[in-house]
């Protein structure tokens, strides 16, 4: 008996293999119409996310809100309703930094919540700046590209930044 085929491209339809393409003949030319071949190189070409631009580097973890004290004086929203437990994704970032950068270089920090609520998915954005550095966001992409590396040479710029 043959070995099950395992092999399935996206749609989850078998494929006839993942280590050879489809030929005419033994040693002819390659198929076009070898779809999982196709679909192959495709995903391999788009298969990197292109980093983000602010908070590239940052960790986060899985765990659960639970409304401790009573703030319904402030909000009526549900998911702060006493006693309510909602289950949340944390991330905490640094915001110049690219993936990689060391941790003890003077950054920004960013904390960031997912709150996954009976209503949707609601997100909760925090720097540790006291106050947020632009008030018009036409300014946002040009500050934080002056904080990050140059494109000409790779290096950050101590007069763009400052
Ligand atoms: C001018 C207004 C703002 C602009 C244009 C802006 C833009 C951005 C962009 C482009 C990202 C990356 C999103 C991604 O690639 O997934 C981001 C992420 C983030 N922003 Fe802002 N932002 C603004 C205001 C703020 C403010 C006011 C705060 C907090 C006080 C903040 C905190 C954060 C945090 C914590 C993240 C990372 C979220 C995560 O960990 O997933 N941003 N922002």
């Amino acid at each position: 008996m043959s070995e099950p085929n395992y092999t399935t491209d996206a749609a989850g339809i078998p494929a006839p293999s993942d280590e050879h393409s489809l030929t005419i003949g033994p040693d002819g030319p390659i198929l076009l119409n070898d779809a999982y071949l196709i679909e192959k190189i495709a995903s391999f070409n788009r298969e990197r996310l292109p980093e983000r631009q602010p908070h590239a580097k940052g960790g986060g973890a899985f765990g659960t809100f639970e409304v401790t004290h009573d703030v319904s004086a402030y909000t009526m929203a549900d998911v702060f309703q006493p006693g309510k437990r909602t289950e949340v994704l944390a991330r905490f970032s640094a915001v110049a930094g690219e993936q990689g950068y060391p941790d003890t270089v003077r950054d920004l920090r960013g904390f960031a919540v997912k709150f996954y609520t009976e209503q949707g998915n609601f997100d909760l954005v925090g720097n540790n700046t006291p106050v947020f550095f632009v008030r018009d966001p036409m300014k946002f992409q040009d500050f934080i590209r002056s904080q990050k590396r140059r494109a000409d040479n790779n290096l950050r710029d101590n007069d763009m930044q400052w």
